[in-house]
């Protein structure tokens, strides 16, 4: 009888509300977010009241967002089939989460979202949902009406006297987009054809590198416990770094990806995304690792990486795997300090420089010069040799490649 829909304020959503209200004659609270998605949430407000929703809440989600779930999920420098980095995906577990706890303090039986039944976004939601309420009853519009054409919910509109410039004011932008502080991603409209090039005005975020400027830009980002603290020697919180990189990034062309990827659903699905913070990070992380991280932690991090990217893209946050993997993970990363200079130049982040207390880099027994006996080059002839044991024997038995 009640029931909690994340709510953006767009014409969709509205729609949902309406539906809501009248297909299930149940009260309807609406939560909206920011998590620098870069659209103003209070607006949400006045939209929601006019739909008759009592219960409004409008929360401003952009530091936990960044701290609990970017920042935890760069120590591992998750990617998703090799190129993908999640910003999707990461946003969806902190939703479901606030929904619950929403449908916890008002009383709400039901939680309700705005993705479709073809998609990621639904299970993310929901599995999110079920993990954290188990008896919570999930409403997906998407899946049950029968509104699947733009006529038919522009009609629905026009009967229910739901104002139509919900949409905004803005030309309607022929994507589906989604944005938060990671990323801005498109997909569909003319998307579908995977061969098709995407014009220049679709992107929002940043500039091409043909168009960005001639002369690099020079940055330092601090670390501690893997996680990036300071630019430039200055403290920020984690939602003023990743939004700062943001804008560093996408004024010097960097962070634009054209993939196809494989969604959870079993679909092949063709996106374009802009991550430009993100893609700098996770060079950043990368490079002050290489200096203060073993060798044998690092390449099992590397093995463990795509598993635990597989399962932030398919929705497990809140599962017992992923709190085993990001222990592990969090583990890594004590020595994780220091500050790595990068130069970004026309879509590229070039790692210039790294430093850090806990370095491992031994500049006495890594020189070319004279080691005055730090290493001792004898040693690598038993290494080697023992090395080849198994391989000499295989030859001696006539296994020899040649
Ligand atoms: N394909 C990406 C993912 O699954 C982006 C999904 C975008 N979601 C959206 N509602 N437009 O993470
Ligand atoms: C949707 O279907 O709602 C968006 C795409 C996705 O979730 O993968």
């Amino acid at each position: 009888n009640k029931v909690v829909l994340a709510y953006s304020g767009g014409l969709d959503t509205s729609v949902i509300v309406r539906w809501l209200q009248d297909t299930y004659k149940c009260e309807v609270v609406t939560f909206t977010a920011d998590i620098g998605q870069g659209e103003e949430v209070e607006p949400a407000r006045a939209k929601a009241k006019a739909l008759g929703v009592q219960e409004i809440y409008i929360d401003d989600l952009r530091e936990e967002y960044v701290r609990d779930f970017v920042y935890p999920m760069f120590r591992a420098n998750a990617i998703y089939e090799g190129e993908y980095l999640l910003g999707t995906s990461i946003a969806r577990p902190l939703i479901a989460k606030r929904l619950i706890e929403i449908a916890n303090e008002t009383g709400a039986d039901a939680i309700s979202h705005g993705a479709t039944g073809k998609g990621n976004d639904q299970v993310r939601f929901e599995l999110g949902a079920y993990s954290l309420k188990p008896g919570i009853k999930v409403i997906a519009p998407w899946r049950e009406w029968d509104l699947t054409s733009r006529e038919t919910l522009m009609a629905y509109c026009a009967e229910r006297n739901i104002p139509v410039d919900f949409a905004g004011k803005k030309k309607k932008s022929p994507y589906s987009m989604d944005a938060n502080l990671l990323h801005i991603s498109y997909e569909g409209g003319n998307l579908e054809d995977p061969f098709w090039e995407p014009e220049e005005d679709m992107w929002r975020w940043s500039v091409s590198p043909e168009a960005a400027p001639d002369t690099p830009t020079y940055i330092e980002i601090g670390y501690e416990n893997g996680d990036p603290v300071t630019l430039n020697g200055e403290a920020l919180s984690p939602a003023t770094m990743l939004a700062t990189l943001n804008k560093i990034g996408g004024d010097n062309g960097i962070g634009r990806l054209d993939l196809v990827e494989n969604r959870y659903v079993g679909m092949k699905s063709r996106g374009c995304y802009e991550t430009p913070g993100g893609t700098i990070m996770l060079r950043a992380h990368r490079a002050i690792e290489s200096i203060t991280l073993d060798r044998e932690a690092a390449h099992l991090k590397d093995e463990l990486m795509p598993r635990y990217a597989k399962l932030i893209y398919n929705g497990y946050w809140f599962s017992p795997e992923r709190r085993m993997l990001q222990s592990a993970i969090d583990e890594s990363q004590g020595f994780v300090n220091g500050v790595v200079r990068l130069k970004l130049y026309k879509g590229n982040v070039v790692v210039v420089g790294r430093k850090s207390d806990n370095s491992l880099f031994d500049e006495k027994i890594a020189t070319f010069e004279d080691d005055a006996g730090a290493y001792n080059q004898k040693d690598a002839e038993g290494f080697i040799k023992l090395n080849a044991l198994r391989l000499r024997i295989a030859a001696n038995k006539g296994r020899s490649q040649l």
